[in-house]
């Protein structure tokens, strides 16, 4: 490997320094010899963050700068000009001095194969190539420095190499040797004399001056076996064989040039192909990630069974891999090196799916640093971002982050735009999600299209409550691999009474005695704390942070309330200060509103977390609990798969989530939170039950986790139908075989005989088609006759039947371009084509009821009374709004004088008004907590309402796109998207591009000065600590790398969109695409 970068290395001299004649005939390859060099140049503004570091590491390189190779092309120039016999007669005196030479540089080369210089050396020497000088200096020093650089290659050795890298680099020169490269025969003479080498060196060779030798080339393309014996030998007989040599003088000039130009060949498509020199000791990655991970994450060592799962033969072979492992088992880091893999060493993009949009926030922020330390982009598609395609990148990989949803609009539109084989790896995590409802079977969908249109992107995914592995390894063809690892134990109780009962799977019923509760209980406490939650809670706050799931929102803060009335004052004291912070932050960012249970909780260390809380609130409420400030959360089951915040005890208030039982995913993934990893020595969960629960609860705990189905057919209208829609319209499949033969690759074919016993795969596929085609979605292509494909539905179809093909239609298009669920699309596309009849411009009104989701609204309670005082406010032209989609003042002045009505009026579309009359109210005065009240609907409620509105705006508009008569939507509904997406001042509005900056927060830096994308992205995180209020370091550097990425990412796109204007067009008259492309 270290052959690899040496060589880069001196053909980048030889070019820059001599060789003008190849320079123009090698125009390209010379751009991405010059790579390392450019990127070093164009990271130099990143690198401010890296600081100092980075730059010594870049000065490792003391002894590959006297490569001998190196200056066999240094004398070059000479060469051409001086008499030829001369010149070798010279070259054959300095090969003399050749093996020392050679010895030396092999011996470092192999002490540095594990060491983090590999890659900048390449760089660093690029950059000097054009002084030889400079270079000899630049070594000099470093000789003499070498002791005070941080890398020392013996201690890499030490360091957690697993011995998959020794492999790994076996691997690498044996697949040089299959493709013929030409160093490659040097590598094996250097490899297997190494040892002796090492031996007889003296460490004053160094010292030596750069030799040439222009039989370098040909030691590489002799077949002479016996250099492989020793160094000696094989100097023996290449001196032998060079003194007797008589070769003419025409054919030596050629063959140098050929070897030249061979070399530039290899040097190019090696830097291109593979970047060998990014590889090193920590798991094929350069060692600084795990620098990283030691900075950013404290994370020193990595766990056994990680390592165990790196090392694995499927892994290194690429194969899908599924792997399962208790919750805080570490799952994200194994599948975090594997992307870095990708996207370092491999070369490709990465996509990593995550289930909520908190938690790809959350991540994007985690990993933005990694971005900008590593160079590689990391892109948020969450919520209204994400760009489809995604844009094409240069030089550095992308690394996805998306949500179910989002990551399957990115592979439709890299199927689309044939580009799925850029992916190189696809990472789903709580992979178990898809058995859940019609995220899962988005999910599932997206999984079966890549499985079926990239045989080259590998799959991995992982979770800590799956049970029927076999069907989704099936499903994913993965290997599968599981540990029962938890770094913190965790303890399991139950509490009956006032009885304490550890669950032991031993045990006879399932659990045994452990203690009895230790609290005086008087009988008025008794009535107001019935469970004995204060005693449960009081032995771990407030030193320990304690999480109580609850089975309602509502029963959150009627918990969190009650809690705080009976701790004792004592509470109040810990950590005054900073909870008195928490709520004027709180205040600062909700424009002075304050929640009064929160008031009331927070000074005694207690907060409800649900999703009735803003975002902002959330997030604030989140930090403070995991600094310690806030001990105590009641939350909801949706916190367990939410975000990372670990408890030194959890306690689930009833095995109840709203009014089901607890399922058994549910309870490990609750009590899951219980240990935080380096911090607690174990972790414990409480389930409290009724006696009447128990026989119930004991079954719980002792039976498996529930198996996960697929969802393709369940969700019908998400399901199958968008399914086939889409392989219709991306011409995934088009045929009736085709499409048959997918739907076997799915988790669905997998299950189908457990699923649906009564129908075939091939009589579902034939309904859905038939179904599409009936509602004027798809088209057959061949006259397809109801007996034609009904009659033989019980057996696989005829070879005729298999070709039946379709096409889809604009509106299926319009549909699937939109995500629009198809349940809606007959709905809205009514709804626009009414639109153009008179659409009421004078607001925003008409536009956002337009774009309001229907889902929310047949889910949606109007308020009668608070309906028609927001009517009556309204100006003519926006009542007029009302009456165009057929909702009239008097039907909502009877509703709510409660007067019976006789006419049949649509409650989907009723509802749907009332949630725009929400949206526009919240667009005109951008203050939830004001519309909350006015509305009298959580402030979360209203604000998932807007995210919702952003996200189906955004779809309403990709919808209108694909339909020419729906042109005019088209400016409105991306001005309308905008709105919905960021509402507030439109000053916040670059700052909130910035990944995970939220209004408040926006607000925060606006008033500090910090204006712009621009302002964010050269801030100093040390100085923004001290501005901003409640700013941790770590949100700091996040903030200013996410802000350096993004800014960086809009300048790439716009460099990329000047170089799109100035090229040729390749269907310009008279050109010959060939020609085009080599221009
Ligand atoms: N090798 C390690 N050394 C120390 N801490 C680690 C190590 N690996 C992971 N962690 C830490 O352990 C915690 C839990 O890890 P992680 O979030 O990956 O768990 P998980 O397996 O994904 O659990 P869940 O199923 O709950 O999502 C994190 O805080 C992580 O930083
Ligand atoms: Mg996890």
């Amino acid at each position: 490997m270290d052959e690899g970068c040496s060589r880069i290395r001196r053909r980048v001299s030889v070019r820059k320094r001599n060789r003008r004649s190849l320079e123009s005939v090698f125009a390209a390859l010379t751009a991405a010899v010059l790579k390392p060099g450019d990127e070093e140049k164009e990271d130099e503004d990143e690198e401010t963050v890296a600081g100092s570091r980075r730059r010594k590491t870049m000065d490792v390189q003391p002894v590959e700068n006297i490569d001998s190779e190196e200056d066999m092309f240094g004398d070059y120039d000479s060469f051409a000009e001086n008499s030829f016999l001369a010149q070798v007669d010279d070259l054959e005196q300095k090969y003399l001095q050749l093996p020392e030479h050679r010895k030396h540089a092999t011996d470092h080369a192999t002490e540095d194969l594990c060491s983090e210089s590999i890659k900048h050396n390449t760089l660093s020497i690029t950059a000097v190539g054009d002084y030889t000088e400079l270079k000899i200096d630049e070594h000099t020093k470093n000789q003499s420095g070498h002791e005070d650089v941080s890398i020392d290659p013996e201690a890499d050795v030490l360091y957690d190499i697993p011995s998959s890298q020794v492999l790994f680099f076996e691997n690498l020169y044996s697949s040089s040797n299959d493709l013929g490269d030409p160093s490659t025969e040097e590598r094996d003479w250097n490899s297997s004399s190494h040892k002796t080498v090492n031996e007889e060196l003296p460490i004053n060779n160094v010292e030596q001056p750069q030799q040439t030798d222009e039989s370098s080339s040909k030691v590489r393309t002799s077949s002479d076996a016996n250099r492989r014996k020793s160094l000696k030998d094989h100097l023996k007989n290449t001196m032998t064989g060079n003194a007797k040599a008589q070769t003419p003088v025409f054919s030596r000039t050629k063959q140098l040039k050929e070897t030249l130009l061979s070399e530039e060949i290899n040097v190019a498509k090696k830097t291109i192909e593979s970047s060998l020199d990014d590889l090193g000791p920590f798991y094929s990655l350069p060692s600084k990630v795990r620098d990283l991970y030691v900075q950013f994450k404290g994370i020193e060592k990595l766990y056994e069974w990680q390592h165990a799962c790196l090392t694995l033969n499927s892994v290194q072979e690429r194969k899908n891999l599924i792997y399962s492992l208790p919750t805080s088992g570490g799952k994200t880091l194994v599948a975090e090196i594997l992307m870095l893999q990708e996207l370092l060493c491999r070369r490709k993009d990465v996509l990593m799916i995550l289930p909520y949009v908190a938690i790809v926030q959350e991540k994007i922020s985690g990993l933005s640093s990694f971005g900008v330390e590593l160079g590689f982009f990391v892109e948020e598609y969450a919520g209204s971002k994400g760009k489809f395609p995604p844009i094409k990148r240069r030089e550095k990989k992308s690394l996805y982050i998306a949500t179910i949803e989002k990551g399957h609009s990115l592979v439709n539109s890299l199927i689309e735009t044939e580009r799925i084989n850029s992916l190189g790896l696809v990472v789903v995590d709580e992979l178990h999600m898809i058995g859940e409802g019609s995220r899962g079977a988005i999910l599932e969908m997206t999984l079966a299209k890549i499985l079926y249109t990239s045989k080259t992107t590998q799959i991995i995914g992982m979770s800590a409550t799956l049970n029927n592995v076999e069907d989704l390894q099936e499903f994913l063809q993965a290997e599968y691999y599981t540990s029962q690892f938890r770094p913190v134990e965790l303890k399991e109780y139950l509490k009956i009474k006032d009885t304490i009962y550890e669950v032991d799977s031993k045990a006879e019923n399932g659990m045994t005695f452990s203690r009895l509760l230790n609290y005086k209980y008087s009988d008025t406490l008794k009535k107001m704390d019935p469970d004995h939650l204060i005693a449960l809670v009081t032995e771990v706050i407030p030193n320990y942070s304690c999480l109580v799931f609850c089975p309602t929102k509502k029963n959150c803060e009627n918990v969190a309330e009650m809690i705080c009335k009976i701790l004792s004052k004592e509470y109040l004291k810990h950590k005054e200060k900073e909870k008195h912070e928490v709520i004027k932050n709180l205040k600062n960012i909700s424009n002075g509103n304050l929640c009064p249970v929160l008031k009331h909780t927070i000074p005694f260390g207690v907060a409800y977390h649900h999703g009735g809380l803003t975002g902002d609130e959330r997030k604030l409420l989140e930090e403070a609990y995991s600094a310690g400030v806030l001990c105590l959360f009641t939350c909801t089951s949706t916190l367990a798969a939410g975000v990372n915040l670990p408890a030194r005890r959890v306690i689930l208030r009833a095995p109840y989530v709203a009014k089901e039982f607890l399922k058994k995913n549910q309870y490990k993934q609750m009590i899951g939170r219980a240990g935080r990893a380096g911090i607690d020595s174990t972790g414990e969960s409480i389930l409290i039950l009724q006696e009447k629960d128990k026989q119930q609860v004991l079954e719980l705990i002792s039976r498996p986790l529930e198996n996960c189905y697929s969802q393709l057919v369940q969700e019908f209208t998400k399901g199958i139908q968008t399914l086939f829609l889409s392989l219709i319209g991306l011409k995934i499949a088009t045929n009736l075989g085709d499409i048959y033969h997918f739907m076997s690759g799915t988790f669905f074919g997998v299950q189908q005989k457990i699923l649906l016993k009564e129908r075939s795969l091939w009589e579902i596929t034939v309904e859905s088609l038939r179904y599409l085609t009936e509602k004027g979605l798809l088209q057959n292509d061949t006259i397809l006759t109801e007996k034609g494909l009904l009659q033989k539905d019980t057996i696989h179809g005829s070879e005729e039947e298999f070709q039946y093909s379709f096409h889809i239609t604009k509106l299926g298009r319009a549909s699937f371009k939109g995500a629009i669920d198809l349940a809606y699309c007959d709905s809205l596309y009514r709804d626009l084509k009414k639109g153009l009849e008179g659409l009421v411009l004078e607001s925003l009104l008409h536009l956002i009821y337009l774009t309001t989701p229907y889902d929310m609204a047949s889910q949606c309670h109007p308020d009668w009374m608070i309906y028609f005082r927001q009517f009556s406010q309204l100006s003519p032209a926006e009542q007029n709004v009302a009456v165009l989609v057929g909702v009239s003042e008097n039907f909502i002045g009877k509703k709510a004088s409660g007067q019976a009505i006789r006419k049949k009026v649509d409650k989907n579309i009723v509802n749907r008004l009332y949630l725009s009359f929400v949206l526009y109210t919240l667009l005109k005065e951008t203050n939830i907590w004001s519309v909350s009240e006015k509305f009298n609907m959580p402030r979360g409620y209203i604000q998932n309402l807007l995210s919702g509105a952003a996200a189906f705006s955004s779809c309403v508009l990709h919808f209108c796109e694909e339909l020419e008569e729906f042109w005019v939507y088209r400016a409105l509904l991306v001005e309308l998207t905008k709105k919905l997406t960021y509402c507030v001042k439109a000053e916040l509005i670059p700052l909130m591009e910035v990944t995970g900056v939220l209004e408040g927060r926006a607000r925060q830096l606006y008033n500090a000065g910090y204006k712009s994308l621009m302002h964010l992205a050269n801030a100093n995180p040390e100085v923004l600590i001290k501005t901003i209020d409640h700013l941790s370091r770590r949100q700091a550097k996040q903030i200013v790398s996410s802000a350096k990425l993004l800014l960086h990412e809009k300048a790439e796109a716009l460099q990329e969109e000047v170089e799109e204007l100035l090229r040729l067009p390749s269907d310009f008259p008279g050109i010959v695409a060939s020609s085009v492309e080599k221009a």
